[in-house]
């Protein structure tokens, strides 16, 4: 028999201050047609006093453990996507797991920045697999508004917070249709540092530091080798595109969104969209964006879902769940 890590509920949190573009307008040289032409987006939710990246994450946790029915003390696993990490340490994680209840078990930080879900959910799917846990909690969390620097017009427009997370649970099956992970592939190129980066760190200059990119050409590598990796995993699962029920693509630029689903071929239909209301939410993006098509309706048991995404490092990744 073989193991699987069998997706069993989601959940996700967002801030409650919503600030649309004509507000950002009002504080740097830009306008709401800009924006939404140019990414899509045309709201972000942006933390305030008191709501971290903890905080949200723990509020996504507890959605997605009431989802999959089950009580905190079961989960033996937590990994956490982050790139605004409430403490540079301890890990993030461990702070949701004091707030949650459940001590004792496995509890860690990965950081990939906009691929932090896909490679959290990599981990736990890994570490489910070989034994070392049984049921986990992997969370997408960020404040990326913590670090936008709010003067920089052509970055604090794209960036906002929220959480999502989802539960996992091992179970033995020898169907190769059963629910669970079915293939991931994961990424990264360090070569690219300097095209999306952010300007400080703990063992540098000792501060945080703010969020520098060079739009332009992280698109264009966005696009290409996005649709790689996903031609990649349908390839290990030996599907084609079209036989995909849904893509839950990470949240950075309507556009990026768009260019994928062409070079694939792949229905427009298909393609859960959040980027307008939510923007970029950087690690947070697929699980929220999950989470909300799995609450409408939308996404439903037995179906094909992919999820994707590319960041920082760079890094990408892909992953095929059967729901
Ligand atoms: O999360 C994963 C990583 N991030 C991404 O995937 C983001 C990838 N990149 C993008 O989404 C797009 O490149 C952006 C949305 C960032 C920018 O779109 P673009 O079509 O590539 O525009 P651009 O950077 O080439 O800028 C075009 C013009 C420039 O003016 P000039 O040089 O043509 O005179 C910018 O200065 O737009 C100007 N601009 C703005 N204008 C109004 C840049 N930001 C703004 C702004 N409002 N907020």
């Amino acid at each position: 028999m073989g193991r699987r890590s069998v997706l069993i509920g989601t959940g996700s949190a967002l801030p409650a201050r919503i600030v649309t573009n004509a507000e950002l307008a009002d504080q740097v040289d830009t306008s709401d047609e800009w924006i939404v032409e140019r990414s899509g987006i045309r709201q972000r939710h942006i933390a305030g006093e008191g709501e971290t990246t903890g905080t949200l994450a723990t509020a996504a946790a507890r959605q997605a453990l009431a989802a999959a029915g089950i009580e905190p003390d079961s989960i033996d696993l937590i990994v956490l996507g982050t790139t605004t990490p409430d403490q540079t340490f301890p890990a993030t994680a461990t702070l949701v797991q004091r707030d949650l209840g459940c001590a004792g078990g496995i509890a860690f930080d990965v950081a990939a920045v906009c691929s932090g879900f896909l490679y959290a959910l990599g981990v736990a799917d890994a570490m489910l697999r070989t034994g070392m846990a049984h049921r986990a909690l992997v969370i997408g969390a960020e404040t990326m508004s913590r670090i936008v620097d709010w003067e920089d017009r052509a970055t604090c427009v794209l960036f906002g917070d929220g959480a999502g997370a989802i539960v996992l649970e091992a179970r033995e099956s020898d169907d190769p249709s059963a629910p669970g992970v079915i293939a991931s592939r994961l990424h990264a190129d360090g070569r690219h540092n300097e095209l999306l980066f952010v300007d400080g760190g703990p063992s540098t200059t000792g501060t945080v530091g703010k969020i520098r990119m060079k739009g332009k050409e992280v698109f264009k590598h966005a696009v290409t080798n996005l649709a790689d990796v996903l031609r990649e995993v349908l390839d290990a699962a030996g599907i084609s595109a079209d036989e995909l029920d849904w893509v839950v693509p990470h949240q950075a630029n309507k556009r990026i969104l768009d260019g994928t689903a062409k070079k694939l071929g792949l229905a427009a239909e298909k393609v859960i969209v959040t980027v307008d209301r939510h923007a970029n939410t950087s690690a947070a993006s697929v699980p929220l964006a999950l989470d909300i098509a799995v609450r409408d309706g939308r996404i439903v048991p037995g179906q094909l879902v992919m999820l994707e995404a590319m960041g920082g490092g760079f890094t990408w990744g892909a992953s095929l769940i059967r729901m």
